[in-house]
C-alpha cells in the first residue's frame, strides 16, 4: 500500500486542463499520486494522468464519472472539484444562459459528483471543493457566481456531516484573485486594481492554491472547513 496519506493516493481532479486544477494535478503527480483528470479539453491534461473528457454541465455525461475514475485507478480516495466558470453581469443584464451555466458547473455538478463520491471513496478519503472569496463578499456583478460558490460551501459542510461516519474529510478552499485564464486578458489597470485588493499586494498563483488543496486532502482532523488562500483579501474592511 502507498505510503502517501489517505486523500492523496488515487485522486479525481476536475478542471484539470487549466489553472488551479492543472496545478493540483501537477502537485499530486509530484507527490507520487495516481490521478484521473477531467475537462472538456482533455488534450490539455498532464499526460502522466488518466484523462477523461467530460462536459460537466451535461448531467448525462457527468453521471458515473466517479465510478469511471475509481475503475481506472483501481480505487479512489480523493476528489478535487476545481472546474468553474464565471460571467460578471450587472443586475438587469443577467442572461439566462450564463445564469444556468454557472449554477450547473459551479454548484450542481460538484454537488452531484460529491454525492456520487460519498459511498465510493475509500474510507478515510477526502474531497476538496474550490469556492471563492466572492462567496463571502459578493461584488455588484457576481450575484450568480457568488450564490453558486456560497451554495457550494454549504454543500461542503453538509457532505462533511454525511461522510464523517466513513472517516471522509470534506473541505473547501476559497481563493482570492488567482493568476489564471479566468482573470488573464483583462486590461492592465483592472489587474492593478485587483492586485491592490490583496493586502499582500499581488495576485495568487495556481500553485499556491494547489498547495492548500493538497494540505486539506491529507489533513486528518479537518472537515467542514473553508481554507482561505486570499492574500488577506477578506481581512480588509
Ligand atoms: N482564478 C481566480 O481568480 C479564481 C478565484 C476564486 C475561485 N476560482 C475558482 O477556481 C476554480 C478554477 O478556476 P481557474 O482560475 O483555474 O480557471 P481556468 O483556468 O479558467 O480553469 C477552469 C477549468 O474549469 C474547466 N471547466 C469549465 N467549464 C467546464 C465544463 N462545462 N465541463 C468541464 N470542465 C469545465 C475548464 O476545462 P475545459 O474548458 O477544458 O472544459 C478548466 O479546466 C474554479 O472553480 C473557479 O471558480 C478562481
Amino acid at each position: 500500500m502507498s505510503a502517501l496519506p489517505l486523500g492523496l493516493r488515487r485522486v479525481l481532479v476536475t478542471g484539470a486542463s487549466s489553472g488551479i486544477g492543472h496545478a493540483v494535478v501537477a502537485a499530486l503527480l509530484e507527490r507520487g499520486a495516481q490521478v484521473v483528470g477531467v475537462a472538456r479539453r482533455a488534450e490539455l491534461i498532464d499526460r502522466r494522468a488518466v484523462a477523461l473528457a467530460c462536459d460537466l454541465s451535461d448531467p448525462a455525461a457527468r453521471k458515473g464519472l466517479v465510478e469511471r475514475a475509481r475503475t481506472a485507478l483501481g480505487g479512489l480516495d480523493g476528489l478535487v472539484y476545481a472546474a468553474g466558470v464565471v460571467a460578471h453581469q450587472l443586475p438587469g443584464a443577467i442572461d439566462e444562459a450564463s445564469l444556468r451555466a454557472q449554477l450547473e458547473v459551479d454548484l450542481v455538478a460538484p454537488l452531484r459528483l460529491g454525492e456520487e463520491a460519498l459511498p465510493l471513496l475509500d474510507e478515510g478519503g477526502a474531497m476538496v471543493f474550490v469556492t471563492s472569496t466572492l462567496a463571502e463578499r459578493p461584488i455588484v456583478t457576481s450575484a450568480v457566481y457568488s450564490a453558486a460558490k456560497a451554495g457550494l460551501t454549504a454543500v461542503t459542510r453538509s457532505f462533511a456531516l454525511a461522510g464523517a461516519a466513513r472517516g471522509l474529510r470534506i473541505n473547501d478552499v476559497s481563493p482570492g484573485v488567482i493568476d489564471t485564464d479566468m482573470v488573464r486578458g483583462r486590461p492592465a489597470a483592472d489587474l492593478e486594481r485587483l492586485r491592490r485588493l490583496h493586502p499582500l499586494g499581488r495576485l495568487g498563483t495556481a500553485a499556491e492554491v494547489a498547495a492548500a488543496v493538497l494540505h486539506l486532502l491529507a489533513a486528518p482532523f479537518t472537515t467542514g472547513s473553508t481554507l482561505r488562500v486570499d492574500g488577506g483579501l477578506l481581512t480588509r474592511e
